[in-house]
């Protein structure tokens, strides 16, 4: 299998694992609207606009390409946005996906790997959070994709469609190389926002919250480094293609870090000092978000290669010289 079709693929998190696709020698082929994306962040890769929601181009574009297996990372992901505009959410997130899927049938291929999030389990119940927590999202965001994981349960027995679900804790960090990194209009999250003000193109930085119930009142999350995750999406590809069975896999460090210890490791590895300001929580934030992965290691191999002051270095080095 080499040719992968990656929709959503001028995202962030799409861009870095379209790279290392190229990297090991598949064929990625990027599809995106640029609503989000960036050009820039997949120069020199195949490259075709288009809508998720556009069966008839999706269908082209399969046939064009010889396209084998589809990535899917074109989703909005702002929890609080969705709570707002929860139509926009379930349209884009939920039936525009089941519209690629119904392409994917018609179509012939039978590989999807699609993101999902710590979202969809909702308040935790347990420190660390497997496979086998129970799943209760408390915003559209993580309702949206949920609903999509049942659909692809469905899927599967029905037309025999195959899929890697992976959920992601925390994505931060940038490549190594610097060219390509995270970018979003507006920003809301906590690694880059706490970078732009080490670099003094914030004022500063706002801790949402500093009296959950966590050892020093802020909340708790798990960083995992965009890299790390973009090689269990080739793990999971590889190892689904193998075996022929959809799986699961939760994807974090497995570590948690308060909004204060990231701030403050910010400060280290960057050597600026910049004002830190304490505000109100912020609605539908979970006190304490960390993975239990041990799933992914077994079964897949998966290893991280990243931790938090590996992440801030390439964040940092990404956020002096981005170029978009
Ligand atoms: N935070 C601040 N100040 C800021 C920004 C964030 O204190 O200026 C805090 C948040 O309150 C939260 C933590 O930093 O406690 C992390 O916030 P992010 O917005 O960076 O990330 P989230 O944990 O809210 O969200 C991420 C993904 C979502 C996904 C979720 C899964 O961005 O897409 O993890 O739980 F749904």
């Amino acid at each position: 299998m080499k040719n992968i079709l990656v929709v959503g693929g001028a995202g962030y998190i799409g861009s870095h694992c379209v790279k290392m696709l190229k990297e090991r020698g598949y064929n990625p082929v990027v599809y995106d609207n640029l609503s989000k994306g960036h050009r820039a962040a997949v120069r020199g890769i195949k490259f075709e606009k288009g809508d998720l929601g556009d069966k008839k181009k999706l269908a082209r574009v399969f046939k064009k390409h010889d396209i084998e297996a589809v990535m899917h990372f074109a989703a909005f992901i702002e929890v609080g946005e969705s709570v707002k505009e929860p139509a926009r959410y379930y349209n884009n997130n939920i039936v525009k996906v089941i519209s690629l899927l119904d392409a994917m049938v018609e179509n012939g291929i039978k590989y999807f790997v699609f993101s999902s999030t710590a979202a969809t389990f909702g308040e935790p119940v347990e420190p660390k959070i497997s496979e086998a927590h129970p799943q209760n999202p408390i915003n559209p965001y993580g309702q949206s994709k949920l609903m999509v994981e049942k659909v692809l349960k469905d899927y599967d027995k029905a037309y025999g469609l195959k899929s890697s679900v992976l959920r992601y804790f925390n994505a931060a960090g940038a490549d190594d190389g610097g060219k390509i990194g995270e970018s979003h209009t507006p920003e809301t999250h906590l690694l880059p926002i706490i970078l732009q003000a080490a670099a003094g193109k914030r004022e500063s930085i706002k801790i949402f919250g500093t009296d959950y119930p966590t050892k020093d009142g802020s909340c708790v999350r798990d960083f995992v480094h965009v890299n790390d995750l973009s090689s269990a999406h080739i793990l999971a590809l590889e190892k689904m293609a193998r075996s022929g069975e959809s799986d699961d896999f939760n994807l974090g460090s497995g570590e948690g870090f308060t909004v204060k210890e990231v701030i403050e490791s910010a400060k280290r590895v960057t050597g600026r000092d910049f004002k830190v300001e304490t505000a109100a929580r912020r609605a539908g934030d979970p006190a304490v978000l960390v993975a239990d992965s041990a799933k992914a290691k077994r079964v897949l191999g998966w290893e991280t290669l990243y931790n938090l002051d590996k992440i801030i270095k390439t964040a940092w080095r990404w956020e002096q010289k981005r170029r978009y």
